[in-house]
């Protein structure tokens, strides 16, 4: 089970994004093969992971990661980087479902998180690269000028620090308004993580990469080669957490979203972040929008990153716009907004947006008191991994924490009802009309280096056909609930589009909610089958 360190394990999708390029990671640490004894097991080493095996260590815990790629080969490796308190889903909504001081709370503890990073870059000589940028939210044509208004009023009342413009600094096309959000941040995540890593050993931490948690209860977590971790208390952060089979599969919905590096000329443009308002002809709970910033790339150059284009995992053919057709997109909006040369990279990752709007921090829901979760992050996962940092440490060692209840997994909220019908019921008739597969298909229709879903040998499989005619063929069926798995061809995996969880072409899990791989078996191509 534990996958081989190749390919999908340095991330976990076929193209490699700027951050693991630049560090020339693997991140790596040794297997597990031996039983342990420790206070606290943490499954996966991503921001969230390792902030909460930081903390932990500060306060005298003994505590172990397990991490089955390497460190950040999961979204840490994949975000885009920007250390925000101007969240995804506007302030003018969290107000309504959570109330204004609670909606005060939430922006203070994403202002925290990033304190808390700058804070622990300082101290323990990481160099990440943080910087303090401001961050501008300006509209997007489709939506209306007073929404903006309300955004800046309601941000206002959270405590933020904003100020209204009517042109927006650094763009093009620099007709406003928009919102100036002071004192964000931003940072290169895994020089980030590197330096969390470094910090953790020093501190007696241990960690283990290329080592599955194939069993977690709460007496701790089996590896794939059957060796044990007995703990006190256990924490799943493995993004979409591997542990919960059916309750936060239901309170959160994975996104594929793009990112573009284009080169700029060097200090073109002064460091910031941008964010439209989204598109609102779209029919989303939270209309796509576009993200942006600059990040030094060498002597000559800046390095413009532009993300966006987003859909709901394995359902890009509803749109009619395929996965690999994404970055097209990308491009034609960042050229009509910024001075962009060339395109030197692209990527995509996964979010799992959360029915109302905030991130899922603290015990898991149904379960044993001594098991935590941290998911639900959607597209501010990098505060809110380091919210879960402090929240989840001071839950364990059993001190009061203000953020408890507002990031409680179980908690249940009038908007997380509405989107739950309005998301899970279309979701559900367009996986029904977009399902996956097709009884016409046949092996040779299969082009080198792609996949699909197709009858074989009387059962519905997902077969690979990598470009020396080898076929890779796994079942069909996710290993989480069943759904139909679909092939993403841009990042070359099998993509789950009920709960998100994606599997490499020969099988191997990439993200939960599954935590086991698709049985998976090798055939040579005979044509004319
Ligand atoms: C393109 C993109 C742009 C983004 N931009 C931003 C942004 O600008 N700002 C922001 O705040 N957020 C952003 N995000 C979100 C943010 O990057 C993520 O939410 C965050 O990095 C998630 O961190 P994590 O530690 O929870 O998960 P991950 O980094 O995914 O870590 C989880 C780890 O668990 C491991 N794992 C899983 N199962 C097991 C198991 N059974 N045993 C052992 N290990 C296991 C995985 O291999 C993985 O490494 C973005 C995301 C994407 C994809
Ligand atoms: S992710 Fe739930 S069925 Fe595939």
């Amino acid at each position: 089970m534990t996958k081989d360190p190749t390919h999908d394990t340095i991330s976990s999708g076929h193209h490699v994004p700027y951050w693991l390029f630049s560090e020339l990671v693997p991140l790596d640490f040794e297997q597990l093969r031996e039983n342990l004894t420790t206070d606290v097991v943490i499954v996966g080493g991503g921001i969230t992971g390792l902030s909460i095996a930081y903390q932990l260590l500060k306060t005298g815990k003994r505590v172990v990661v397990v991490e089955d790629g390497y460190i950040g080969s999961g979204e840490s490796g994949r975000t885009s980087a920007h250390l925000t308190n101007a969240l995804d889903d506007r302030y003018y909504i969290l107000e309504k479902t959570f109330g204004k001081d609670h909606t005060k709370l939430i922006a203070q503890s994403h202002t925290e998180a990033i304190r808390f990073i700058e804070y622990t870059a300082k101290t323990e000589n990481i160099e990440c690269e943080f910087e303090r940028v401001s961050g501008y939210l300006f509209l997007h044509p489709s939506d209306k000028e007073e929404s903006i208004l309300k955004e800046y009023e309601a941000a206002k009342n959270a405590g933020l620090d904003v100020k209204m413009h009517d042109q927006i600094p650094g763009m093009k096309q620099q007709q406003g308004p928009c919102i100036e959000f002071k004192n964000q941040g931003q940072f290169h995540p895994v020089k980030y993580l590197k330096g969390l890593c470094k910090a953790i050993r020093e501190k007696g931490g241990q960690i283990y990469t290329l080592t599955h948690a194939q069993e977690i209860t709460e007496k701790g977590i089996v590896t794939s080669e059957g060796f044990k971790i007995d703990a006190e208390q256990v924490v799943v952060a493995s993004n979409a957490p591997v542990n919960s089979k059916y309750i936060l599969p239901m309170k959160q919905f994975p996104f594929r979203t793009y990112v573009i590096g284009a080169t700029i000329k060097k200090n073109e443009l002064t460091k910031a972040l941008w964010w439209d308002t989204g598109d609102h002809d779209a029919n989303a709970d939270i209309p796509p929008y576009h993200y942006v910033r600059i990040e030094e790339l060498d002597g000559d150059y800046d390095l413009l990153l532009c993300g966006g284009e987003d859909h709901a995992t394995g359902l890009a053919d509803a749109e009619n716009i395929p996965e690999e057709s994404r970055y097209k997109l990308l491009e034609s909006w960042a050229k009509a907004h910024f001075n962009i040369d060339e395109i030197i990279y692209r990527w995509s990752g996964q979010i799992m947006e959360p029915i109302d709007s905030l991130a899922y921090i603290g015990k898991s829901p149904m379960d044993k008191d001594n098991i935590y979760i941290a998911t639900g992050d959607s597209g501010n996962g990098l505060t809110h991994g380091t919210i879960a940092g402090m929240l989840i440490a001071d839950l364990i060692n059993g001190t009061l924490n203000r953020y408890e209840n507002i990031y409680s997994p179980s908690r249940i909220t009038m908007q997380g009802i509405q989107s739950f019908l309005k998301e899970f019921v279309p979701g559900l008739i367009s996986y029904i009309k977009h399902k996956p597969g097709s009884d016409e298909l046949k092996v040779n229709d299969i082009a080198k280096n792609e996949g699909k879903v197709i009858e074989w040998k009387g059962k519905k499989c997902g077969i690979y056909r990598d470009p020396d005619d080898f076929l890779h063929i796994v079942d069909a069926e996710c290993s989480h609930l069943k759904c139909i798995i679909k092939w993403n061809n841009d990042e070359k995996s099998w993509d789950c589009p009920c709960h998100g969880s994606r599997f490499t072409p020969e099988g191997k899990v990439m993200n939960g909610p599954a935590n086991t791989d698709l049985p998976h078996h090798l055939e040579k191509l005979k044509f004319n089958l």
